[in-house]
């Protein structure tokens, strides 16, 4: 009982004391605003002094707004514990490690020109929102807590929500995939199953292979990870695999990162061909290979191209992260990786150490969803819109932009290289005129790409579409 601890000195009158005491407790946080205090009578009883100085502390205290009494209720504390002698300042800038340093350091969202409203941005490939099926995410909710209740809300699985799972892996074997030696673990989106793969996987030091230019965010991670990247240039059927192959040769490499449709930044969508000239080079070299198929659902033309964990087969060479933030909705977090069984097993322990598991809630909402035929209709109408717009923005691209390097074949994006102009020149001659992009040296993993830019249409309507474009293209001329 804290009360007893009051040591009482024969200077002072008791009541001044006991006051004094209740402040200082006050102070310094003991008491927060709202507290309860004992009555006067248990108070004289625990200080073992006369009700009648318990109660003239109490009327100071009451006059000078420290204390107020509530009829039938008690006596409560009326303020809050500011303790104003707090001198503790800790210099938490030299406790940070280098891991959090560098996430901060490679975080273009603080360091590139963040939207303002007016600004026609085309910094952003994410889905348009006004597109997401609002109702019928309404109808999966109420549907799937009817349903499961409770359930949803206690603690789940790391691997996932069953349901999401079963689901998935039909979803693959529909893209071609053998999954009868596999399974699937649901991540925070794709970042988290790359960040798992990589955090399981490597060690500081290791080589890991990539297109060149490649997805900000997996070249972050591999620099937080310590890892040593190799980044192998372009064609227009994704890496160059002679070069790929000199540096399989020459490299002990530990991983590969591929992205065979709509490629971020350039677009571009890996031919049947390609995929298995990569595969096999990957296979000789016994290297596997990290596939993100995050968007590979948006194909606008020509018929379905199987995702490299296709041509794997029965093997265990390729282990897929799938994602639904462009085909679906991003706030959602929801991915997934597939591989084989035992590794699933082995990372799903790295998942629930992580941070347990995904949100059971959103992902029965987003199975619900799936599953009751909402994603074909919803896809038909997005691919249809995306498409549209992707042709009307390359369009105003060839009307107002005079390149010869446009790069990207559908997709929420296209790439273009402009000969001699510095892009974050022109970027900052665009902002003063109301149009920001994302530069392309974002996506370089070797300082280059300085001529190169990303322009990511999908929340934009087509009069802005045109509108900034051509904005870009009169400053490139000026920049000429
Ligand atoms: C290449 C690539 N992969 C995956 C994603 C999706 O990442 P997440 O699922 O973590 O939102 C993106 C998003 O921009 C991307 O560009």
């Amino acid at each position: 009982m804290i009360f007893s601890n009051i040591d009482f000195n024969d200077e002072e009158p008791i009541y001044i004391q006991i006051k004094n005491n209740i402040k200082d407790m006050i102070s310094k946080g003991m008491f927060n605003k709202g507290s309860k205090l004992p009555s006067t009578r248990e108070l004289s009883e625990i200080l073992n002094v006369s009700r009648n100085s318990v109660i003239s502390a109490f009327e100071e205290l009451k006059d000078e707004g420290v204390i107020h009494s509530q009829k039938g209720k008690g006596t409560f504390v009326s303020i809050s514990n500011v303790y104003k002698e707090n001198t503790w300042n800790i210099n938490w800038d030299e406790k940070y490690n280098k891991y959090a340093n560098l996430c901060e350091e490679l975080d273009i969202v603080k360091s590139e020109i963040p939207w303002e409203k007016d600004l026609i941005s085309f910094k952003s490939i994410s889905p348009q929102g006004e597109l997401f099926d609002i109702d019928e995410i309404k109808k999966s909710f109420l549907n799937r807590i009817s349903l499961e209740g409770h359930k949803l809300l206690n603690y789940g699985y790391a691997k996932g929500y069953q349901p999401l799972i079963n689901y998935l892996l039909s979803y693959m074997e529909d893209k071609g995939v053998d999954t009868s030696n596999k399974d699937i673990l649901i991540t925070n989106g794709f970042t988290e199953g790359l960040d798992i793969i990589l955090s399981s996987f490597t060690k500081s030091g290791d080589t890991i292979i990539c297109e060149n230019p490649t997805h900000n965010t997996a070249i972050k991670l591999f620099k937080v990870y310590d890892l040593n990247i190799v980044g192998i240039d372009m064609t227009d059927n994704g890496m160059d695999l002679e070069i790929l192959e000199k540096e399989l040769k020459n490299n002990d490499v530990k991983l590969s990162f591929v992205v065979p449709s709509y490629h971020n930044p350039t677009g571009i969508v890996m031919r049947h061909k390609e995929r298995y000239e990569l595969y096999n080079l990957m296979k000789k070299y016994n290297v596997p290979i990290i596939e993100d198929g995050f968007n590979e659902e948006l194909l606008h033309t020509g018929s379905h191209i199987c995702p490299i964990a296709a041509l794997d087969g029965s093997s265990n060479g390729v282990l897929y992260i799938g994602s639904f933030s462009k085909v679906l909705f991003p706030g959602m977090r929801i991915g997934w990786i597939l591989a084989d069984k035992s590794i699933i097993n082995k990372l799903e322990s790295v998942k629930r150490c992580k941070n347990i598991h995904v949100s059971f809630l959103d992902q029965a909402i987003l199975y619900d969803y799936l599953n009751n035929g909402s994603f074909e209709k919803y896809m038909k109408k997005i691919k249809k819109f995306y498409k549209e717009k992707y042709e009307f923005a390359l369009e105003c691209v060839k009307k107002y932009i005079h390149t010869d390097y446009i790069m990207g074949e559908g997709g929420l994006h296209i790439f273009l290289k402009l000969d001699n102009i510095n892009s974050r020149e022109l970027l900052s001659r665009c902002y003063e005129k109301g149009v920001i992009f994302m530069c392309g040296d974002v996506f370089y993993i070797d300082d280059s790409g300085h001529d190169t830019l990303r322009l990511g249409f999908s929340r934009l309507d087509f009069e802005d579409i045109e509108k900034g474009i051509k904005i870009i293209g009169s400053v490139i001329d000026e920049l000429r």
